[in-house]
């Protein structure tokens, strides 16, 4: 476990996405992965309100896990608002307000660890969403507070306008970043190294093209991801898997693991966000929470993984 950032959370350092909980995981899917998790010693989980078929849906699978299991005090939730489609995709206070007592409840809880805005929204004034975030942290509904997907101008203006205010802070970010995902470190990274935010990066496992199953000339794999993740072969994402397999050969490993781990070795990062639809999955993913590349692996990755200027 290490401290996240400046907060007071304690977490494991593989964060368990939550968006294929009722999408490409049935309930029961959802169910054993979530137990196979925490069996590992995993206690941090994310998900959304709008995750991801259904509004909602992913929220309510944790929830009913979660009053089974009844080991809350054991768990880092994190959820998000202002996603998704329709009357909530928004960060107008009332949506806001809202849209955390309903998470709330879909999660049959009292309390939020880590809640997101989960787009910006230019369409609210900022000090509006800003306050409304202010409110629940003081209330006690949200522990601390994130951003996501919004850009560096827009996020470098929110956290002046929070510290000018007097305001809750955002000590966190969570930005699209993985090997072949890279232009966070020549946009947002300078800003998250100068406001002390602490990075976990979604997408972590590029849809599953970090995992190595999609490979030039291979099988189709059935998958909802499929489009997406196999477009990173026609941007040079062939070579990234070659030093991949290299890499995790030298470990005994997974892929998998090795892409996470080298996003643990980059800066600001302390926990990539990865989902897994079977327990078969996770535990190829597991085995990166522990696995520590050395320098010249960590070397080797990143000069092969696509470059800032080439992922746009
Ligand atoms: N803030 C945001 O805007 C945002 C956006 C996206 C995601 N997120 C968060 O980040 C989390 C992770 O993103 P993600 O789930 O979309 O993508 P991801 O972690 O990059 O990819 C995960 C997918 O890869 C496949 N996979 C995982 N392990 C595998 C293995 N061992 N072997 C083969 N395939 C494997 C599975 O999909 P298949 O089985 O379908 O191939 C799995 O659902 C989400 O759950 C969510 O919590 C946040």
């Amino acid at each position: 476990m290490s401290a996240l950032g400046r907060t007071e959370l304690d977490v494991f350092p593989i964060c368990l996405g939550g968006n294929v909980f009722g999408w490409t995981a049935d309930e029961p899917q959802s169910i054993a992965v979530l137990d196979a998790y925490t069996a590992a010693g995993g206690n941090f989980i994310d998900t959304a309100n709008s995750y991801l078929l259904e509004h909602g849906r992913s929220e309510t699978i944790i929830g009913r896990w979660l009053a089974d299991r009844g080991d809350r005090d054991q768990l880092v939730l994190a959820t998000k608002v202002g996603g998704g489609h329709g009357p909530t995709r928004n960060l107008r206070a009332q949506t806001i307000e809202s849209e955390a007592h309903a998470s709330l409840e879909r999660l049959q809880t009292d309390r939020i660890d880590l809640y997101y805005a989960h787009f910006d929204d230019p369409g609210t004034p900022l000090e509006e969403s800003l306050r409304a975030f202010d409110a629940l942290v003081r209330e006690g509904t949200v522990r601390y507070i994130g951003a996501s997907n919004y850009t560096p101008e827009r996020l470098e203006a929110a956290l002046e306008r929070q510290r000018e205010l007097g305001l809750a802070e955002f000590a966190v970010l969570q930005p699209l970043y993985s090997l072949v995902e890279r232009d966070f470190e020549r946009t947002l990274l300078p800003i998250a190294d100068a406001w002390d935010l602490a990075v976990l990066p979604y997408y972590a496992l590029a849809s599953g093209f970090l995992t190595g199953k999609y490979r030039p000339g291979g099988e189709a794999v059935d998958s909802p991801r499929a489009g997406a993740a196999r477009a990173y072969l026609d941007r040079g994402g062939a070579a990234v898997l070659d030093a991949l397999d290299e890499v995790a050969a030298a470990h005994q490993t997974t892929v998998a693991a090795v892409a996470l781990a080298w996003l643990r070795t980059r800066p600001r990062v302390l926990a990539p966000i990865a989902s897994a639809r079977t327990t078969e999955q996770l535990e190829q993913i597991l085995p990166a929470a522990t696995l520590e590349l050395t320098p010249a692996e960590a070397e080797r990755l990143s000069s092969v993984g696509m470059q800032p200027e080439a992922s746009a």
